[in-house]
């Protein structure tokens, strides 16, 4: 028998990290492409003091439970830790961490990607040649809008959302931030292309709706690399049928990894897989960093991020 600590590991992590924590635990990896069923997840977390998981494991307080009295930390693979149930693992003695600041340019910069992609309908372009559509070069086809001179309205002021501001006097774009710079009401509505970079709460669920959509401008292109349930994906499809709105661009969905039907015949919507951090530099530093949580807790010292 190990002395190891156990720990339960629910999917495949970088070798490098892995390599790391299992020099130091006794790991039980869950190494199947889909994430582990509740149940399943409630037996392999018996009996060990950390458990490694990630967006994809719903952890509430029934899987915490299962852990108790061993498990000390829950580290999520992610920044966002929406899919836990925080005040119910914190209220049994169990720490919650995750991994900011290491995902902060990947995201931003698959935001800009999303940005421009849309704003020149450069996914639509390509589908186009692919399916033997091209006519030939003319003055007026597939034009798209210029971004320089226009105002990028950002909702969320943390890490992310300045990272993605911090690029926009690259693009000759103005970036204003909701309750900093002007409210969110006035962001809707004056903004050029609105992007989406806050948590997601009971709070911020479909702050996008039929009513915010109706504000913004009908040029107006929607960016949301945060949550899906931030954005209520029937107003949306209504929004870009109707023509309230010129487009979308969205790297999350409300029930991943199912996409709204109405979404998929849009040519003006840009769909990304949630590929927010999926840079190999940055998921090998979520990994290790959720790795470095674990092995302080275990050592008895405080978690580097906790939640
Ligand atoms: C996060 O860390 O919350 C991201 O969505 C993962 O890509």
């Amino acid at each position: 028998m190990s002395n190891k600590p156990p720990v339960l590991l629910t999917r495949r992590i970088p070798s490098a990290a892995f390599a790391r924590l299992e020099a130091a635990c006794d790991v039980d990896l869950h190494d199947g492409s889909a994430p582990l069923a509740p149940d399943e997840l409630k037996r392999r977390v018996a009996g060990k003091q950390a458990m490694i998981c990630l967006l994809t494991d719903r952890i509430d307080g029934a899987v915490i439970d299962a852990g108790l009295p061993d498990l000390k930390i829950v580290a999520n693979v992610a920044v966002g830790y929406d899919n836990i149930d925080v005040p119910a693992v914190k209220s049994r003695g169990v720490l919650v961490t995750n991994t900011p600041d290491v995902l902060t340019e990947a995201t931003a910069e698959l935001t800009w990607g999303l940005i421009l992609t849309l704003a020149r309908r450069i996914a639509e372009g390509d589908r186009l040649i692919r399916r033997g559509g091209w006519r030939g070069w003319a003055l007026d086809f597939m034009l798209g809008m210029e971004l320089r001179g226009k105002q990028l309205g950002i909702i969320g002021r943390g890490r992310i959302g300045r990272a993605v501001a911090a690029k926009a006097a690259a693009f000759g774009m103005t970036a204003v931030f909701a309750k900093h710079d002007m409210s969110l009401d006035e962001l809707f509505v004056s903004s050029d292309v609105i992007s989406i970079h806050t948590p997601a709460t009971p709070e911020t669920r479909h702050l996008i709706d039929r009513r915010t959509l109706a504000r913004m401008k009908r040029s107006a292109l929607l960016v949301n690399t945060a949550r899906g349930a931030i954005v209520d994906e029937d107003a949306l499809v209504w929004a870009l049928q109707e023509r309230l709105i010129a487009g979308a661009a969205l790297d999350v969905f409300d029930k991943e990894p199912a996409v709204h039907p109405g979404l998929l015949p849009l040519e003006n919507v840009v769909l990304a897989p949630h590929l927010g951090s999926a840079t190999r530099e940055t998921r090998t530093a979520m990994a290790d960093l959720a790795v470095q949580n674990v092995l302080a807790v275990l050592s008895g010292h405080p978690p580097l991020t906790a939640v």
